[in-house]
């Protein structure tokens, strides 16, 4: 067993976790949702998270979200941070042998659909890795040729549709594309982006969905949006700004994914 299941176990019992939940930048206030907390922090797990991105937690916390137990990492790695894809890889095989069987990811991005606006969610149908890295290289077994149609579960995404109508939030889906960062894109990768098809931008996301399928898990993952990709308005993109709009899309997470876990 790895040292990090030993610690969880041991801090947080062994009854079987559902789901694991991902918090992207600006985020982590989503971890208020969920009752009978244990807080661990990812310092204290061998493989979880180190270092870190500001905007983002660093903990893992474990609870109670209406019936279901679930995990929530209040940060991630980012490839950018070392060039590493494959750096979520340890946290999550950890939570996959607790039991998790859903992976659920959060992030915050770019629209770069003009109907889908700064504060609004966008539901992640497929991705595009224009960052051309792959977490599974260097996997020496047969299992890393990974199918990867419906990676994003089809099923999790026409109950997250019901859920969010019911709720009167809008929701449209479209496809992210993987950027490495950590410089913004330039208005002409955002055109070219626009132009294969792609509705949403950003860091992450992609190799933890590729973990996620290699380790047999459901996949489900949902943009805040906060911003318009460079060049397609004014505003002038930043960090700042990603920590300051994502608020707007933590406030709606926080109504859907509770909603939503208990459909599934
Ligand atoms: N590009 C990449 N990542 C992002 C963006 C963006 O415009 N906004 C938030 N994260």
């Amino acid at each position: 067993m790895s040292k990090a299941l030993n610690t969880i176990r041991n801090q947080a019992g062994s009854a079987p976790i559902e789901a694991t939940l991902i918090l992207g930048s600006g985020l982590s206030a989503v971890a208020d949702l969920l009752a009978e907390q244990v807080v661990i922090p990812f310092a204290d797990l061998e493989g979880f998270p180190q270092g870190g991105v500001s905007g983002h937690g660093k903990d893992l916390v474990i609870g109670q979200m209406g019936s279901k137990r679930i995990a929530i990492l209040t940060g991630r790695q980012h490839y950018y941070e070392h060039g590493d894809a494959a750096a979520m890889r340890p946290a999550l095989e950890t939570m996959s042998e607790l039991g998790a069987g859903t992976l659920m990811l959060t992030n915050s991005a770019g629209s770069l659909d003009t109907d889908v606006r700064p504060g609004n969610l966008m539901l992640i149908s497929d991705h595009l890795n224009y960052a051309g890295a792959n977490p599974l290289i260097g996997e020496p077994t047969d299992a890393r040729f990974v199918n990867m149609v419906d990676a994003y579960d089809p099923e999790l995404r026409a109950t997250t549709h019901a859920v969010a109508s019911r709720l009167e939030i809008a929701l449209k889906e479209g496809v992210y594309m993987w950027y490495s960062g950590p410089s913004f894109e330039t208005p002409a990768e955002i055109r070219m982006a626009r132009t294969l098809g792609c509705d949403a931008v950003g860091m992450s996301t992609v190799p933890e969905v590729i973990l996620g399928r290699f380790l047999g898990l459901r996949v489900w993952a949902c943009s805040s949006i906060t911003n318009m990709g460079a060049g397609m308005a004014q505003e002038t993109i930043s960090h700042t700004q990603t920590k300051e709009v994502a608020k707007y899309g933590a406030e709606k997470l926080k109504r859907l994914i509770p909603a939503l876990m208990e459909e599934i």
